[in-house]
């Protein structure tokens, strides 16, 4: 394996651009393969079987970039997907949600952690298993937010009808008195402010990116897989690639991280 390969990455949209812009601030020598998934996207309202698919075409697709590892950055196909496609291909590949349940249960003082996420992530019931695994006196209570995903893929971040929606979503945690709320969907971090306004300054909020890319950074390092320094122009170290609608994706990267996206590029993924 090649330490400086790219890092596949990849969502259902543009979600897991949240984590890639975490895997840049981590590590900002490692070049990243992006792929969105926007003309499939939502994955949180597919079943396990079609998301498990959906992953295996876009892992092959990646393997084609020569990736040395791979970051499946979204909670949803992490629920689904991981324990399948880690025993089929032979590179790491890590998920987002053992990071987001780790800081989670660091980060509670009363016991009392909320998750929100697709319908197949709250309905797969992984959060609760793997918090409860690390701390089993731990209360969890997850609850589904199936129009965030829209609003964040319509750009409609800080709007009158996301802090309605937000505002009925979140009402039933602000019941349970959780102290810790897991942003468990990938989208979710880009409507933190809303989010936060809702359940008040006492809730603290986790966002996963963070975790994952901390887990990345130590599982490259220990495999000696760390890309060396200055391997390749910031023009070329990022490339990105969606199964439809590239020049939305562009403006949208654009606007979430830390340096302007020029190109994507379009491709079949069903070809994979
Ligand atoms: N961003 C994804 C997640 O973390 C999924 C959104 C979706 O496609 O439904 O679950």
């Amino acid at each position: 394996m090649d330490r400086n390969a790219p890092i596949g990455v990849f969502d259902s949209g543009v979600g897991g651009l949240t984590v890639a812009r975490e895997i840049i601030r981590q590590m900002p020598d490692e070049k990243i393969v992006y792929f969105g998934d926007t003309a499939r996207v939502p994955y949180g309202s597919k079943s396990r079987d079609t998301v498990i698919r959906y992953s295996r075409q876009i892992i092959r697709f990646l393997l084609t970039k020569q990736v040395k590892a791979i970051v499946i950055a979204c909670n949803t196909a992490s629920a689904y997907a991981l324990d399948t496609v880690e025993k089929e291909f032979d590179l790491p590949i890590i998920g987002v949600i053992r990071a987001g349940a780790l800081t989670a249960v660091h980060a509670t003082h009363n016991g009392k952690i909320g998750v929100i996420g697709t319908e197949g992530t709250v309905g797969s019931g992984i959060y609760t298993e793997v918090i409860e695994k690390m701390n089993p006196n731990v209360q969890v209570t997850a609850k589904a937010c199936p129009l965030f995903v829209p609003l964040v893929e319509e750009g409609l971040l800080h709007d009158s009808v996301t802090d309605e929606i937000a505002s009925r979503y979140l009402s039933e945690l602000k019941g349970k008195f959780i102290d810790t709320l897991v942003l468990g969907c990938t989208h979710y971090p880009l409507l933190r402010s809303t989010v936060g306004r809702v359940m008040g300054s006492d809730v603290t909020l986790v966002n996963p990116a963070y975790e994952t890319a901390v887990e990345l950074k130590a599982l490259l390092e220990e495999r000696g897989l760390n890309c060396e320094p200055g391997q390749a122009a910031d023009s070329e170290k990022y490339r990105f690639y969606v199964s439809d609608l590239a020049e939305k994706f562009t403006a949208f990267a654009t606007s979430i991280l830390p340096r302007q996206v020029k190109e994507t590029l379009k491709i079949d993924i069903e070809r994979y």
